[in-house]
């Protein structure tokens, strides 16, 4: 007999295991295929998807051509480009045709799609229209030309616009280079005759998404062949590293689809919490799924989300791989479902939602039906109630069981209070790291310390995490340590069922590390991996080598996608929302999940052990929360998001300076009366803006204005600028009625609102008036309320209208007032950088104060300067 090992010396010998499975589990998470450079595969003669191919796309688009906001040239430009490019293959898909003497079954059909309408797009629980003028969508179809291959096709989509302060090289011009690499590929390869199109692929590449999804929108009411979609299959990003994720599958079918592809990633956790809604994300595949009622697949890229929505969003920052990831999976779907081996056709008839449990998982892929999951997740239930049943051995024979022990039976009862030990530990966790996060953000004032990096939050919440835990244990007494073992079995295997016996298929990641405890428990019980001590078989390291490395490698994987998610998001979420604790529940719970085997481990060595780790965890923690204290949360390359809008009010002739931060790390107030000093020429303090609907200065960013917390700058009007003013320049909004009719007898006032905005894009109005009827839908609601309606229209068209029948007495006397605002074309830093010479005085404020940004603080931040007008008219 030997001695057991002592606490240090346990663990490091398991030090290999808690290094080496999260090591290895992230290297595989973030794995990526090596970038193909030539076009042509010079061993098989064959068309090949070029990363580089895709990337000069993205970068012509982003760069060359620039911010391809709704509205602006550089969105005119886009779609020029883009109709050429499609031009392009269409010339080559009849080159293919000719030369092969008709044989080749091939046709390639070009739409631009032109056309105006609205629709409701609610959003973040905030009611709000929207309605677009002569947008545009470029369309490519390619099919065998019969009426057959056409009558079912699978659509592709990505978006050619970018948003506000945005070039959108990943966010979406990299999909629309995967798009268009796949078209290539898939021409070649049916002129090489090694493809035909069974049925059709639509590849959509649509021209405003970031308006708020109009281009789908506009292709899924509109187009003549959208009711010819079958499935839709959505490109997208929201970060620029890291394999795309497939984050949305809404059938049986399209599951199965994906089963197809050469690099799967993705799981069906991420697919219910995306589905739940809780994330507040959408793509354009609302649009398809609203008003075409099709499935399909959404896909991301996610990693590295600091650059989303960002002037950084630049072909030079998307990692290598990752357009050839995207791609290598695009094209294998389109492959497939254009085969008539496919269930495309099937889908004719509807799509079942999907009860299968899939993941990705160390490489390879794994699906199975919610029946098989059942089977599997009820049998391991009964195998480890028996187990536990069977192996029980009494730590106190001497004593009788009373009371509910006695009910339950002694077996049982162990087992409640070895659950009560883990709730109590994972309760610990979550006070631990949120006291620390009180600490850092209320009383040191540092929140957000980990912001810039994504798992700096691990170092900062770990510690104080694993403290509570372990100080709940002090509480709880002496519990076998095999004990806590099976509990957690049981609690496991337990919920592994139930939840999927609720329809969720997501417990699969409690099964997946249940199933292994057990048989690390069998092969203890079974005497190959125990101990032989005095008390007989005792738990030995190898149980936790083999009970604990499915849950290292599985939560770091769930850790790595759900942090890479939520910390640069928080970046974005507003400074009301408590970052610091959401981060420190996140770490304490995902923590609790990844090493469940902590308890155990602490129990095997007693209070002694436990209290003096407590100790050790607590001064950890203290000093560390030192270092973070000292960190700047944001750098170069993970800035703060700050919001600057130029209102010129034509109303009232004064001009403001509005300023917004969407975070809540400390310094913004700091930064703002800097900003004062610099540009109020009074040298007043800065006025904190209320933001609530009612605060029309933010509609251009409505609902997302929610956000922000702004500031109000009061600007003198430079004389010298007078003539420059938006009314001088003609670039301005005008709201007025026509065909304006009241009806005293009903008590309504029927007219076309009228919004001219000859300049100015991104117009935005709201109201308050009890609407009964107007051509934005079927149903206002039916009773008196605010409305917003945005528009977004092509580059040039500057008029908008809308019919309504509103109902008597208005709010005022004097008729509708009615808030409106909009963004000058020309105007928008860093967008219009290279012509600020036609945007006035705007512009030569924002050159000045971007260069004050960057000096200030040393380019940790990204302001979005824009030149607004806004104004209020009565109608
Ligand atoms: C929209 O475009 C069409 C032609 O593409 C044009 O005839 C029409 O006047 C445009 N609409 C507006 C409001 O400019
Ligand atoms: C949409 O498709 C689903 C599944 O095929 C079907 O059950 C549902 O009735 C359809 N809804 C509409 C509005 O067509
Ligand atoms: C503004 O324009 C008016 C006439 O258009 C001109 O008389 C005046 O001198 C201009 N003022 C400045 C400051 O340029
Ligand atoms: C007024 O109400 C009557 C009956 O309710 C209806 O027939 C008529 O069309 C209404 N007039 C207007 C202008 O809506
Ligand atoms: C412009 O000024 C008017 C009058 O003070 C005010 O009601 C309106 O909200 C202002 N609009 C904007 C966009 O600043
Ligand atoms: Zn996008």
């Amino acid at each position: 007999m030997t001695r057991r090992w002592g606490p240090i010396r346990s663990l490091l010998i398991l030090a290999p295991l808690l290094i080496g499975a999260p090591f290895l589990a992230v290297r595989q998470h973030y794995s990526l295929p090596e970038p193909i450079t030539e076009l042509i595969n010079p061993q098989t003669n064959l068309p090949q998807l070029s990363e580089t191919a895709i990337l000069s796309h993205a970068k012509y688009l982003s760069e060359d051509i620039g911010y391809r906001t709704v509205g602006t040239r550089e969105h005119a430009l886009g779609d020029a480009w883009m109709l050429k490019k499609v031009e392009e293959i269409q010339e080559e898909c009849e080159r293919v045709v000719r030369e092969s003497g008709g044989e080749r079954k091939l046709e390639c059909e070009v739409w631009r799609q032109v056309g105006s309408g609205s629709h409701r797009f609610d959003m973040m629980s905030k009611r709000l229209y929207k309605t677009y003028v002569n947008l545009t969508n470029i369309v490519l179809r390619i099919s065998d030309g019969t009426p057959d291959s056409k009558s079912h096709a699978v659509l592709i989509n990505a978006h050619l616009d970018s948003t506000l302060p945005s070039p959108g090289a990943a966010d979406d011009a990299l999909s629309v280079g995967v798009m268009l690499e796949c078209a290539r590929v898939m021409v070649g390869l049916a002129a090489a005759g090694k493809w035909e199109p069974g049925y059709a692929v639509i590849f959509l590449f649509n021209n405003a998404e970031e308006s708020l999804q109009d281009g789908s929108h506009l292709f899924s009411t509109q187009h003549p062949i959208a009711n010819t979609v079958r499935a839709a299959i959505n490109l997208e990003a929201a970060g620029t590293t890291g394999p795309e994720l497939l984050f949305q599958a809404t059938s049986e079918q399209m599951i199965e689809a994906y089963s197809h592809v050469p690099r799967p990633f993705g799981t069906i956790v991420a697919n219910e919490i995306f589905s739940s809604g809780i994330l507040l994300s959408d793509t354009d595949f609302r649009q398809f799924e609203q008003y075409l009622n099709v499935t399909g697949l959404d896909m991301a890229v996610v990693g590295n989300s600091y650059l989303y929505h960002m002037r950084k969003d630049l072909v030079e920052h998307i990692q290598p791989g990752v357009a050839q990831h995207m791609a290598d999976n695009a094209l294998a779907l389109l492959l497939h479902l254009s085969s008539k081996d496919s269930n495309l056709l099937s889908l004719d008839a509807g799509y079942t939602r999907p009860r299968t449990v899939y993941f990705s998982f160390m490489g390879f892929f794994f699906l199975y039906s919610f029946r098989t999951a059942l089977i599997l997740y009820s049998s391991l239930l009964c195998l480890s109630l028996g187990f536990i049943y069977v192996t029980f051995i009494d730590p106190s024979p001497a004593l009788k069981a009373k009371g509910f022990e006695k009910l339950i039976g002694k077996v049982w009862w162990e087992q409640v209070r070895g659950l009560a030990a883990y709730m109590a530990g994972v309760l610990g966790a979550l006070v631990g790291a949120n006291v620390v996060a009180f600490l850092m953000s209320k009383v040191l004032r540092s929140g957000m310390s980990w912001f810039k990096e994504e798992f700096s939050c691990l170092v900062l919440y770990g510690p104080p995490s694993l403290a509570g835990a372990l100080i709940s244990q002090l509480f709880i007494g002496k519990i076998h340590e095999q004990t806590l073992l099976t509990s957690l079995l049981l609690v496991q295997s337990l919920f592994a069922f139930a939840i999927q016996l609720s329809g969720v298929g997501s417990c699969v990641l409690l099964f997946l590390t249940a199933f292994p405890l057990f048989i690390s428990l069998t092969l203890h019980y079974s005497g190959i991996t125990a101990r032989h001590g005095k008390a007989g078989k005792e738990i030995s390291l190898w149980t936790y080598v083999l009970g604990q490395t499915m849950p290292l490698l599985t939560g770091t994987q769930t850790i790595c996608a759900i942090l890479d998610f939520f910390v640069p998001l928080t970046g974005r979420i507003g400074g009301d929302a408590p970052a610091d604790h959401v981060i420190a529940s996140i770490v304490a719970l995902t923590g609790a999940y990844t090493v469940p085997l902590a308890l155990p481990f602490a129990h095997r060595f007693g209070r002694g052990v436990t209290s003096r780790a407590v100790v050790t965890l607590g001064v950890i923690s203290v000093v560390l929360m030192g270092v973070f204290a000292m960190r700047n949360p944001f750098d170069d390359m993970h800035q703060k998001r700050l919001f600057v809008l130029h209102m010129e009010n034509i109303t009232t002739g004064e001009q403001h300076l509005h300023i917004a931060s969407a975070d809540g790390a400390p310094g913004f107030n700091s930064l703002v009366s800097a900003i004062a000093s610099e540009y109020d020429a009074e040298g007043n303090h800065p006025t904190s803006v209320i933001m609530d609907e009612y605060n029309s200065d933010w509609d251009v960013l409505y609902p997302f204005s929610a956000f922000l917390s702004p500031f109000l700058i009061d600007m003198a009007v430079d004389r010298a600028y007078a003539n420059e003013s938006s009314v001088a320049a003609g670039k301005f909004i005008t709201v007025s009625a026509e065909r304006d009719f009241v009806d005293r007898e009903n008590g309504t006032r029927s007219l076309t609102l009228v919004v001219d905005h000859p300049g100015v894009i991104w117009t935005s109005i709201a109201f308050d008036a009890h609407v009964l009827k107007w051509t934005l839908d079927d149903n206002p609601p039916d009773e008196y309320a605010r409305h917003h309606i945005k528009e977004g229209s092509f580059y040039g068209m500057d008029r908008w209208t809308v019919d309504l029948v509103i109902k008597l007495p208005e709010p005022t006397s004097r008729g509708l007032p009615i808030n409106f605002v909009g963004i000058k074309e020309q105007a928008m830093w860093p967008g219009k950088k290279a012509e600020k010479e036609a945007g006035g005085s705007a512009m030569r404020l924002f050159e000045k104060m971007d260069a004050w940004f960057e000096e200030t603080t040393g380019g940790t931040v990204d302001p979005m300067l824009m030149g607004c007008v806004g104004g209020i008219s009565i109608v």
